[in-house]
């Protein structure tokens, strides 16, 4: 490791060559399963089960975030070979961006070529509603902004090149198979498709903060996601993202509504089975 807590090629090939030999699934499909939508990986067929802890040079994980288990689960989802993160590492929790990220690469060594990334999030768009599924189409990395990208430090281009390009992130094929898929499994009504910006957290936005992002041109904001994407994009993994908006965020200094982790959690509860449905009825089609 280098002063910058980067981690090298080999700490991931270690990580990727110890799971390749105690799974004999070899998954194209790799989900990151966002804050109470961790249900997804119980639904996997003939499943194999590593806490991140028994993962050689997998972060450790100290804090936990009530609904996020904390395990990798590979298994079959529609017939399909898939792994599954259930709970992801947050930069609010204090692990740096390598650390966040650190999975994404080992998937890439795995063979994985997308990557299906969830959340919870807030809705900033004045059109969506709680429970809206919001395809994310794009997004806005404020943490890069801030000097916190994942890819900043040494490049090994084993993974990729200096300057990825980030304006065709959100794969367009993906993003058609979900709209067509959303119409088979009944989430149309409920599907929007927008811009979704990442926050370091682990604060809730200011009225202020989330005036500025809705000008800004974000449709939801979350803590999360981001770091993953950039990471995938770098070394050539396609993108799915999709982000559950689970409150809409306080714009109005006369509201009393405050923004909570306990709405976040209601609502995940209350769509987390459509989300389930859209992706593993998706996953065939990739
Ligand atoms: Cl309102 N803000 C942020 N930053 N993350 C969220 C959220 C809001 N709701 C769910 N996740």
């Amino acid at each position: 490791s280098s002063s910058t807590s980067q981690c090298s090629y080999e700490e991931y090939k270690e990580t990727a060559d110890w799971l390749l030999a105690h799974t004999e699934q070899r998954p194209k499909v790799a989900i990151i399963c966002g804050s109470g939508l961790g249900g997804l990986a119980d639904l996997l067929d003939d499943k194999t089960t590593f806490p991140y802890a028994d993962i050689p040079g997998f972060p450790t994980t100290a804090s936990t975030v009530p609904g996020h288990a904390g395990q990798l689960v590979f298994g079959r989802l529609q017939g399909r070979d898939c792994v599954c993160m259930q709970g992801r590492f947050h930069f609010y929790e204090g692990y740096s961006m390598h650390k966040v990220t650190y999975p994404v690469r080992v998937f890439y060594l795995l063979g994985v070529k997308t990557v299906i990334v969830t959340n919870a999030a807030g809705g900033l768009n004045g059109s969506y509603e709680v429970g809206d599924i919001m395809l994310i189409k794009d997004h806005i990395n404020m943490p890069g902004f801030a000097g916190q990208n994942p890819l900043c430090g040494h490049n090994d281009v084993r993974f990729g090149e200096r300057f990825p390009c980030m304006s065709d992130a959100y794969d367009r094929e993906l993003r058609a198979l979900v709209k067509q898929t959303a119409e088979e499994q009944g989430c149309g009504s409920f599907l929007q498709e927008g811009v979704y910006c990442m926050l370091a957290g682990p604060t809730y936005e200011t009225i202020a903060e989330c005036k500025l992002l809705q000008k800004l041109g974000a449709d939801c904001v979350g803590m999360s996601t981001v770091p993953e994407v950039v990471v995938a994009r770098h070394c050539g993994l396609r993108v799915l993202g999709l982000s559950l908006v689970t409150n809409k965020v306080v714009t109005d200094y006369d509201s009393v509504e405050k923004a909570n982790h306990e709405e976040v959690l209601r609502t995940t509860q209350r769509r987390t089975q459509d989300v389930q449905r859209l992706v593993s009825h998706l996953i065939p089609k990739i």
